[in-house]
């Protein structure tokens, strides 16, 4: 069953994949996908992603994956506050340490809450974010500030700074890593 939920979930971001340019060109979907038994890491996030209704298969094959995930919160407390890892989570769906194996590629589904501040951050792996849900105002140095919405993408280049900030609501995202600095992790306040 759980690995039943998972399969969902890589068809719901594939099918995002498959129809969003922006995501294709970035990197090709890895040929070597293996689902693997990841321990159940719960974040206090996941009450907020349930309880957050929206029609989006992605959005959807999420909610019935929260309580069987592997969530990360890369940040500490003492980077980030307290209040930022109840509002925050994410999950490696494929990649190295992903819920299906991968050194090709590197994908994630990150939430953040309503009214969070993600500070300026950098990270070498070259990223792609689209929304899934929601919205949220992108910075990144170099380039003009947006809120997108489900659908928008944004790309980030190598060490290239950026902030989110959830104006209007949480966001539910699908975020690809590639290049140098995959199996790196993201770094706070290097701007
Ligand atoms: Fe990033």
């Amino acid at each position: 069953m759980k690995q039943y939920l998972f399969q969902e979930l890589l068809h719901a971001a594939h099918e995002v994949y498959s129809s969003t340019d922006a995501l294709k060109q970035f990197a090709p979907w890895p040929s070597d996908l293996l689902y693997v038994e990841r321990p159940v890491q719960p974040v206090p996030a996941i009450r907020q992603i349930k309880m957050w209704s929206d029609e989006h298969p992605l959005h959807t094959a999420t909610q019935q994956v929260a309580d069987i995930g592997d969530w990360k919160q890369t940040y500490r407390e003492d980077e980030v506050g307290f209040g930022f890892l109840q509002d925050y989570g994410y999950l490696e769906l494929y990649g190295p340490n992903g819920h299906f194996q991968t050194d090709q590629g590197r994908a994630y589904i990150g939430y953040w809450g309503r009214g969070l501040y993600y500070p300026w951050h950098r990270h070498e792996a070259e990223e792609i974010y689209a929304v899934v849900s929601g919205s949220g105002y992108f910075e990144s140095e170099g380039a003009e500030a947006a809120l997108l919405k489900t659908g928008d993408t944004r790309m980030h280049h190598s060490n290239q700074p950026h902030a989110l900030t959830m104006t209007d609501g949480p966001i539910l995202t699908f975020v690809l890593w590639r290049g140098a600095g995959m199996a790196g992790l993201p770094l706070m306040g290097a701007r």
